[in-house]
């Protein structure tokens, strides 16, 4: 702890009298790079929200150089170099970037009284550093979730950057932005900036960090070395015997191996989908009962759109949507489970979690109509639906009852993927559906998946982790500018695939 650039000492911190985090220190030295991990709910965000600022512990302190320090606010740790890059940033939109940098500084006044409205010279190197000094007057609703991180990165970084945490960021990123975002995670570390680094893809922490904290159940419970193999970590962060499988890829072949339904014939048929925006068009496939196929394409390649025409979020201007033959009309989310398409994106905070909504009830929204059948809306068949499917997704909360929005990030999610599953949809319909979900949550959805196709039910997946489109799906069609450019079966879909069939496309055929 003697030399941190920034350590918490002793702290405590409860939600309703249930202790988020008990007697936890921990501290990061100057350029050091630290890995933090642990399963949904462990605590990890409790305790870098309070390292910066954005939560106040219940006992215990936090020290900036070895010297005790009271945030107020996260402004207030900004204001000593700490800053946190989320997968989403609060950021104004309206504001330029170099407005978004310099927010909360005092602007001074020249000896004529004017106010002084040039750059600091502070604000311009720091996004000349993460590489954005060409875009210093585009506002911050115009540039991508990746810019905006950077962005987040830079507005600490103009104040001293004493510390920089990352809650895991590339969740949302595409493989060619997370290369760039270690590059400029990597320049930080070696400027002297001490790194901590939350994250859930294991395979990611020897890039990033040079050690490990693991956290269980508020409590630090090892420092771990970022080369142990998968299996070790997760056990650390379980407590016990991995409930992972010993080999993902041995497991993604079982799931593969999975036994077919008898009838494969096509569930879901898209003829001839069109975008009004031009985002797609012409869009041809069928999806098989029991067939898990993804859809993978560059941020413009219009998979997004397509993915909301097909869940009913965005209406297309033509074109159609058949389920088992019959045409179905999706004009709406609502509409879509009614045709028996069922939707869930790792995407929560915009789309899905309604704030003041239990837990229980998140979870049985898709499915009111099974549960108030024969007119028993009884909060017992309620209760006993939800928890069989929280269950099955591994929701760890105190209880049912709570609200949803006091559930840690991954317990949120996961418990958007058991409101879909018990809809009992047809088609499911994934986008990035493991975003912030611990490692035995993300095998546990593999399972639930292959499990349904088994039943004859047919997977549309999305996924910003290729790694996770080869280990989940039987096929991958790759979209290039709104049309289906490739299609690449079981024997070929590897990373390296699909990487080139997104990035080797010439624009005219
Ligand atoms: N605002 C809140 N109100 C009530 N309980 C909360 C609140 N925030 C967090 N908790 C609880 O504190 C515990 C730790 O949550 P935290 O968000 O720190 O976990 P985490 O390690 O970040 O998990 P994840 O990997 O899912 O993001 C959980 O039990 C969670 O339900
Ligand atoms: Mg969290």
């Amino acid at each position: 702890m003697t030399g941190s650039a920034v350590a918490a000492r002793g702290v405590s911190k409860a939600f309703n009298g249930v202790l988020a985090l008990r007697d936890v220190s921990f501290g990061v030295a100057p350029g050091e790079a630290r890995g933090l991990i642990g399963e949904n709910g462990a605590g990890k965000s409790t305790l870098i929200k309070i390292l910066s600022g954005a939560l106040r512990p219940d006992s215990g302190t936090v020290e900036v150089a070895g010297e005790p320090v009271h945030f107020t606010s996260p402004h207030g740790a900004l204001e000593q170099g700490i800053g946190t890059v989320h997968q989403r940033n609060f950021l104004v939109p309206s504001l330029t970037v170099l407005e978004n940098v310099e927010l909360g500084y005092e602007r001074q006044r020249t000896p004529l009284g004017w106010l002084d409205r040039r750059p600091r010279e502070g604000s311009v190197e720091a996004l000349a550093f993460v590489g954005l000094e060409h875009r210093l007057q585009t506002p911050v609703g115009a540039i991508s979730l990746a810019d905006r991180q950077l962005v987040a990165i830079a507005r600490a970084l103009s104040r001293g950057s004493r510390l920089m945490i990352f809650d895991e960021p590339t969740a949302v990123l595409s493989p060619v932005e997370s290369a760039y975002m270690f590059d400029v995670i990597e320049r930080l570390r070696a400027a002297g900036t001490a790194l901590i680094y939350v994250t859930h893809r294991l395979e990611e922490l020897p890039r990033v960090a040079a050690a490990i904290t693991v956290m269980r159940d508020g409590e630090i419970v090892a420092d771990a070395d970022p080369s142990l193999p998968a299996r070790d970590l997760v056990e650390l962060m379980a407590g016990h015997d991995a409930v992972v499988h010993e080999d993902a890829q041995r497991a993604a072949a079982q799931r593969r191996a999975r036994s077919r339904p008898a009838d494969t014939s096509p569930l879901l048929t898209v003829n001839g989908l069109s975008d009004r925006d031009g985002a797609f068009r012409d869009v041809d496939f069928a999806l098989g009962r029991g067939d898990i196929v993804s859809l993978v394409g560059l941020p413009d390649s219009g998979v997004t759109q397509l993915v909301a025409a097909i869940s009913g979020a965005r209406r297309p201007h033509a074109g159609e949507i058949r389920i088992d033959g019959r045409r179905v009309s999706v004009r709406s989310p609502r509409g879509a489970i009614r045709s028996g398409i069922g939707y869930v994106s790792g995407d929560r905070g915009q789309k899905g979690v309604i704030p003041n909504f239990s837990v229980r009830r998140t979870a049985t929204l898709s499915s009111l109509d099974r549960v108030s059948r024969f007119s028993v809306i009884g909060p017992a068949a309620d209760a006993r639906l939800a928890s069989r499917f929280l269950e099955q997704c591994q929701v760890r909360a105190a209880s049912s009852g709570m609200s949803i929005t006091a559930l840690s990030g991954g317990n949120q999610q996961k418990a958007l993927v058991a409101r879909m599953l018990a809809a009992e949809p047809r088609v499911l319909v994934f986008e990035d559906p493991t975003a912030g979900v611990d490692v035995a949550g993300r095998e546990a959805l593999y399972d639930l998946v292959a499990a349904c196709c088994e039943r004859g039910h047919a997977v549309l997946w999305t996924s910003s982790d290729l790694r996770e489109v080869t280990t989940v799906c039987d096929r991958a069609l790759v979209l290039w500018r709104g049309t289906v450019v490739r299609e690449i079966d079981r024997d070929d879909l590897t990373v390296r695939a699909l990487m080139s069939a997104q990035f080797n496309q010439t624009d005219t055929p």
